[in-house]
């Protein structure tokens, strides 16, 4: 029986390990910056998995990778899978579960000799991250027809690297034009990143939607001046105006309260040095709302605070989106399912957001999608102690394996 399948946790948990060290960080953590070498090396090892499990492999020309599975009709497929791109202070799980899960699925499926009735895809996209290349979901939105291929290809980092010229140089700019194939449905299994599941004692999170995204670089110009000599009414401090525009993100999100949250995560300060008044800062801010008019009331209300510091000190600066995601809505029907299979499969379950980006986000604008959370322990993730129990990885893998099985047999009654 279909129903009774389940995942063999300890090979997909064998699979996990082995792709963590590519590049692992020494300390449990792992770092592959997306189009770096460990990226390239973390891609062929998955795609080796993917030909190993009879998947027929295809590259698009951002350099997603997706793996095919037949059905027993050739329809749009049910496709899964997240990234295995990371933040430079990674763990070993953000995305890579996702796309694991996704092989052990198809792992399980092979052992048993199932055929689906809709193929079945399993996908890694570049640059999810956003980590070295801005946009975050940089090859998802490019999948999905949100970001323009040049546009995606044309984008630098902060060495001035091309993306495309990276892509080339690793060998994924792939032959498959994008935007690709509209999945017949798509559900990605991630761990939550967050403290909800753990604090509320729950296995599995259906997951609801994603929240707003907005990201923008400001580039402040002072002077440059002697830090011993010039009085301080006749400065004009790059770095100070950092430093006031981050507490200003710090009092504007705790002013709005709620679900509001902002992010100072980059401050470069030029020429950065002990005895010498910055001239120049680049700094970022992250702001997220599950609410597109409150995300929108952040944004004015940080335009608002940089006019007002630059004004006071004397500096100008330019403002920069770097990426600005409305907040998204998974298809109803996916998440009941998502919901009805953890409970079915015995597994505590509760419905809740996405505090973080995700591939499925992207997708959800083409086609019904969804997600599967698993806890993370004290919520911690772009974190090298992101931890997630074997039981609760192993939980998360066989409620995606359940969900994927009705979605390919006709669960959304198509
Ligand atoms: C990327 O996944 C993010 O949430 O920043
Ligand atoms: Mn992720
Ligand atoms: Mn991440």
């Amino acid at each position: 029986m279909l129903d009774d399948l389940r995942v063999d946790g300890d090979r997909l948990r064998r699979r996990l390990a082995t792709l963590a060290e590519i590049g692992d960080t020494g300390d449990g953590g792992c770092c592959r910056l997306a189009l770096t070498d460990e990226d390239k090396a973390g891609r062929d090892l998955v795609v080796e998995w993917m030909h190993e499990l009879g998947l027929e492999v295809r590259i698009d020309a951002i350099g997603n990778v997706v793996g095919r599975r037949a059905g027993r009709e050739d329809t749009a497929a049910v496709m899964t899978g997240s990234h295995i791109d990371t933040v430079a202070s990674g763990g070993r799980y953000d995305g890579n579960l996702g796309v694991l899960g996704g092989l052990e699925v198809v792992a399980t499926l092979n052992d048993a000799e199932v055929v689906t009735r809709r193929p079945l895809e399993v996908a890694f996209f570049t640059d999810e991250e956003g980590a070295r290349f801005s946009p975050d979901m940089l090859g998802s939105m490019t999948y999905a027809g949100g970001l323009p291929l040049e546009e995606a290809l044309d984008r630098t980092d902060a060495d001035g690297l091309v993306l495309g010229d990276e892509l080339d140089r690793i060998g994924y700019r792939g032959p498959v034009p994008v935007p690709g194939p509209v999945p017949h449905a798509f559900v990605e299994l991630h761990i939550e990143q967050g403290p909800v599941l753990e604090r509320q004692g729950r296995t599995i999170g259906a997951v609801t939607g994603v929240q707003g995204i907005s990201w923008r670089e400001l580039t402040i110009r002072g002077q440059a001046n002697h830090a011993g000599t010039t009085p301080m009414a006749l400065r004009h401090d790059a770095g100070f105006a950092a430093g006031a525009i981050t507490q200003g993100v710090r009092d504007l999100v705790t002013a709005m309260g709620g679900p509001q949250v902002g992010t100072v995560g980059v401050i470069d300060l030029d020429p950065g040095l002990t005895n010498v008044v910055a001239r120049r800062a680049r700094m970022t801010v992250d702001l997220r709302n599950t609410d597109e008019a409150l995300l929108q009331e952040a944004e004015r209300r940080l335009a608002d605070v940089v006019t007002e510091v630059a004004e006071a000190e004397g500096v100008t600066v330019d403002s920069v989106s770097l990426a600005r995601f409305e907040p998204v809505t998974f298809d109803p029907r996916v998440v009941d399912l998502v919901e009805a299979t953890a409970e079915r499969l015995g597994h505590s379950v509760m419905r809740l957001p996405a505090g973080a980006g995700h591939d499925a986000g992207l997708l959800a604008g083409v086609c019904p999608a969804g997600m599967v959370f698993t806890p993370s322990r004290d919520g911690i993730s772009h974190n090298p102690a992101e931890h997630t129990e074997p039981e609760d990885l192993d939980a998360g893998a066989d409620v995606l394996l359940q969900v994927v099985l009705a979605l390919a047999e006709g669960e959304l009654g198509d």
